[in-house]
């Protein structure tokens, strides 16, 4: 499965790719033969919206200048707090499976489960609140712990210097809420844990709506003066007061890796952005143009003795979007999967890279060497999504890049889309299998594969 964005309808001034509604294509893949479906998130902006046959809601793209000023003020006027989390989302950003629920997820709102039948068709039941105990917005990044089954997620505020970090348990219950205090309100994509920790990233992208008019036109401002701050806080914390905040140079992140432990250290593997260029990053406005993603892979080191951090580069730029087999979320791993990005963040190869391997120097861009074992490059006028990466066999008994890597591709020149399965091990250039789409899929965000057993595991 794979989610990203599509608009329903045409926006109030501009478009911007961040603001679609969330739309689920699915493969359903048994038995020798393959099921497409592709189903809109049934959000309650959605069914909003569609009840008045038009867009209501503020979205990324019409925020801009003395008109976008006022379009925040009038949302915050109807919704009391532009904090708030009561189905404004378009749930267009990711994927999870947690505790016999698929979750579809936009950072701004809670989840919204979606329900896999047996055809492969896709229902979305609704918002999960769990049991009321949530009431702020659900990251689009939570983790979950394949050994304990927990889920870990938080939400950010862009009023208030603090994130929520919330605990799930294997069997769903949502834990008390634990206040991290951030040094301003801002934007954080995602974080990580470790067996013992959770990381939070705290990086100098805030909302400051008054930018719009003076300033870059947009509602968001990238501070270049000040340091990326990385909070290490133990997983199972009541509160933020033993929380270790460590810093390294200016950065922003959308993604991370992974993490684990050696010794005294924490570990953070992650896509590091140098120096966005904010109003190329999240001011363009055509979608799949967002010009200089140039995310290189980074190794990050906090020793928790010292309180000393360090971080070496392991890549050239273009590479984000990084999956790994999964049953290594939080623990050492050895092998990324990393989308090869082009000038405008269309994805134009997967590429496996070795952590075990020396990175070779001097490079400027993602190429088969050094720490850099493969890459499947897609012929020119294609382009890709996210790979996620299926393992033979669960668990950590067999090789960890035995496996699969599948994602959807998009060809320009025909228009048509297809689902390209690869050997993860071999990255061989000759893929394991296509299937052709019937419809065009159109870029997107985040991708998911669920198992069959996950398929008949739901409880909903
Ligand atoms: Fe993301």
């Amino acid at each position: 499965m794979r989610i990203g964005p599509n608009p329903k309808f045409s926006p109030i001034a501009g478009y911007h790719w961040f603001d679609g509604d969330g739309m689920v294509h699915g493969l359903r893949i048994k038995n020798g033969s393959a099921t497409y479906v592709s189903r809109y998130v049934r959000t309650s902006r959605l069914k909003q919206e569609e009840f008045f046959g038009c867009a209501k809601f503020v979205k990324v793209g019409d925020v801009k200048g003395h008109f976008g000023l006022l379009m925040i003020i009038l949302q915050i006027l109807r919704l009391g707090t532009y904090d708030i989390s009561y189905g404004i989302g378009t749930s267009n950003t990711s994927l999870t499976y947690h505790s016999g629920k698929l979750l579809a997820l936009h950072e701004i709102d809670k989840p919204y489960v979606l329900k896999i039948l047996e055809n492969g068709d896709l229902q979305t039941l609704g918002l999960l609140d769990y049991d009321k105990r949530l009431g702020h917005p659900f990251t689009a990044h939570p983790k979950i712990d394949p050994l304990t089954g927990e889920m870990f997620t938080f939400g950010y505020s862009q009023l208030a210097s603090k994130v929520t970090y919330r605990v799930i348990s294997r069997d769903g219950f949502m834990h008390d809420p634990v206040l991290v205090t951030v040094s301003e309100p801002l934007i954080m994509h995602d974080f990580a844990i470790t067996t013992n920790y959770a990381i939070f990233m705290d990086l100098p992208l805030y909302l400051r709506p008054v930018m719009m008019v003076k300033g870059n036109g947009f509602p968001y401002m990238f501070d270049e003066t000040k340091n990326a701050r990385f909070g290490v806080l133990s997983r199972y914390a009541k509160d933020d007061l033993q929380i270790r905040w460590f810093e390294l140079p200016n950065c922003y992140i959308f993604h991370n890796v992974n993490a684990w432990e050696e010794g005294d250290e924490v570990v953070l593997v992650t896509c590091r952005i140098k120096n966005p260029e904010l109003e190329k990053l999240i001011g363009a406005v055509e979608e799949g143009k967002m010009e200089n993603f140039r995310s290189e892979l980074y190794e990050m080191r906090f020793c928790m003795k010292s309180g000393l951090a360090s971080q070496k580069k392991l890549s050239p730029p273009d590479i984000d979007f990084p999956r790994i087999n999964e049953y290594y979320s939080g623990r050492k791993h050895r092998y990324v999967y990393g989308a090869v990005m082009d000038s405008v963040a269309k994805i134009k190869g997967i590429a496996k890279i070795d952590l075990e391997a020396v990175p070779e120097k001097g490079k400027d861009k993602i190429e088969v060497g050094g720490n850099v074992k493969g890459i499947f490059q897609l012929e020119a006028g294609k382009f890709g999504s996210e790979a996620v990466f299926v393992p033979r066999e669960p668990g950590t008994t067999s090789a960890e890049d035995d496996g699969h890597l599948i994602f959807f591709v998009h060809d320009e020149n025909s228009g048509k889309s297809q689902v390209t399965v690869i050997d993860a091990r071999t990255m061989s250039a000759d893929p394991v299998a296509v299937v052709e789409l019937p419809s065009r899929v159109p870029y997107g965000f985040h991708a998911l594969f669920v198992t069959e057993e996950q398929i008949q595991g739901q409880t909903v």
